[in-house]
């Protein structure tokens, strides 16, 4: 069964259109990828809308939306069945994820995915979500895996190349840093366009790590990240600390 998951524009966004454009009766999953309310492009002139205004400079133009309007909006898309789950990406713990849900008296399931590479640990975020039963998804589970070809892997070495992490049990390193993630309860999102890579990645919860080793991987924490508008954006979007 196909997971379908899509990334909100901003709070107006035309609801039944999204559906439309998939032909799909509802969305298993609606994200606010960023906390940034850029400008609304219609799906029908261009779709996905990326980033900028016009799709391929950095020019980001905002509008005045609050991700409390954003939230109750897309509370009111799960009323309306269109979508059956909601989520943020890309929240620092400072946005209070928890007091943006649409309504306290009506919990829907929430997911925040992010980047949670162990580079980038994050761990009071993640403390706050298991504390308001938010599920935490990681994106570059890999580290600058998928940045490499964007030249913002920031000059990293590979994690998966990493002389440690190659060491660590008996596995291939990419299933060792997913199951870094997956044993301690973050679900991983992880994209390969290599079948033998993706039947590896999908085996990677039929082993346990050791403390020891979990430790150790996640000694690998820099506070680093590979996808910040403030470096990324014009004019910069300042959205983490
Ligand atoms: N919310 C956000 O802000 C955000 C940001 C980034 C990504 N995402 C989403 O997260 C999903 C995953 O993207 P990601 O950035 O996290 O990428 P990723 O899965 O961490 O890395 C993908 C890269 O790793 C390679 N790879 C995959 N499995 C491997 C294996 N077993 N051994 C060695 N190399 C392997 C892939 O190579 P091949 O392609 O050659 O197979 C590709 O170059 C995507 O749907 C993406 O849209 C979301």
């Amino acid at each position: 069964m196909a997971f379908f998951s899509l990334r909100l524009q901003i709070a107006r966004c035309g609801r039944q259109d999204d559906l439309d454009v998939f032909r799909r009766r509802y969305i298993d999953l609606y994200l606010v990828h960023i906390p940034i309310a850029a400008k609304y492009v219609d799906p029908t002139k261009r779709y996905p809308p990326g980033w900028s205004i016009d799709g391929e400079s950095a020019k980001v133009i905002t509008e005045p939306v609050s991700i409390q309007e954003t939230c109750q909006a897309m509370g009111e898309l799960v009323d309306a069945g269109i979508v059956k789950n909601i989520g943020v990406s890309n929240f620092q713990g400072v946005c209070r994820i928890a007091d943006h849900r649409p309504s306290p008296l009506r919990p829907h399931p929430s997911l925040s995915p992010r980047n949670r590479t162990p580079s980038l640990l994050q761990q009071s975020l993640f403390d706050l979500c298991n504390e308001e039963k938010i599920a935490v998804t990681a994106y570059s589970s890999l580290g600058p895996s998928s940045f490499v070809e964007l030249g913002m892997d920031k000059s990293i070495p590979p994690l998966i190349e990493d002389p440690k992490i190659v060491t660590i049990a008996n596995k291939a390193p990419a299933q060792i840093l997913l199951r870094w993630a997956t044993q301690r309860g973050v679900a991983v999102i992880q994209k390969s366009n290599n079948h033998d890579w993706i039947v590896q990645n999908l085996d990677c919860c039929s082993f346990d790590l050791s403390e020891e080793e979990v430790k150790t991987i996640s000694a690998y924490d820099r506070g680093l990240r590979f996808v910040n508008p403030a470096e990324i954006c014009d004019p910069p979007v300042y959205i983490f600390e």
